[in-house]
């Protein structure tokens, strides 16, 4: 595909046309914040909204995960009202998910850590109210578990299991504020085909809701 260049934040950007704008933006050394995005991810799944940018000629923001870049594109990654909106998806996601910092295995490769550092935007805080599912956590498997409430709905484990391993072993399961993530009708981690050695799915949650149970 032949490169088309365009600029963010002023800066002049070569890309192949159709790219999304996050991953040249990424490229090119400008960071937009993002959970739910990943460069193989086709399409995207553009759930977590915190990647919002402008582009010039657009009525509102939209979100660099999906946006393909185009010739002469001029966009915009900050701005009083992107930060505003990044800062209500940030919170939201934060309402919903557990934050048990202090033994959650995430720790320091936590997505939502990196999310708050980057924007200044606190784990604790708005005014939303704690809407966690408050369901089991799956301990079943002797290589992984499952805690549904630190889960934010990224799909990246749905993604990965079915597209990138071949298996398709977890899925969203209910729908509104009943969605969570769930083996085919919620039998445990344990009476699925996983091993040791796959835990793709693990790898690639940002937030230590699959977590590795073994070195
Ligand atoms: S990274 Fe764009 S919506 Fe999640």
């Amino acid at each position: 595909m032949a490169d088309v260049t365009f600029t963010i934040d002023g800066q002049t950007v070569a890309a192949p046309e159709g790219e999304k704008i996050l991953w040249a933006a990424q490229r090119a050394g400008i960071h937009i914040p993002h959970l739910c995005a990943h460069p193989d991810r086709e399409p995207p799944f553009g759930s977590c909204r915190l990647c919002y940018v402008d582009v010039e000629g657009r009525s509102g923001p939209v979100t660099a995960c999906t946006e393909p870049v185009a010739e002469g594109l001029v966009v915009t990654t900050r701005s009083e009202r992107l930060d505003r909106l990044v800062r209500a998806g940030f919170e939201l996601l934060m309402s919903t998910h557990d934050l048990d910092c202090k033994v959650c295995p995430a720790k320091r490769s936590c997505g939502l850590r990196t999310i708050s550092r980057q924007t200044k935007v606190k784990l604790r805080s708005g005014d939303l109210a704690k809407l966690l599912p408050n369901l089991p956590v799956d301990d079943s498997h002797d290589a992984f578990g499952l805690n549904p409430n630190r889960c934010i709905l990224c799909g990246l484990c749905v993604w990965v299991c079915a597209e990138q391993v071949g298996r398709g072993i977890l899925d969203f399961a209910h729908r509104g504020l009943g969605t969570h993530i769930s083996t085919f009708d919620g039998e445990p981690l344990a009476a699925q085909a996983c091993d040791a050695d796959c835990l793709a799915c693990v790898d690639i949650c940002p937030t230590g809701a699959l977590f590795r149970k073994i070195p």
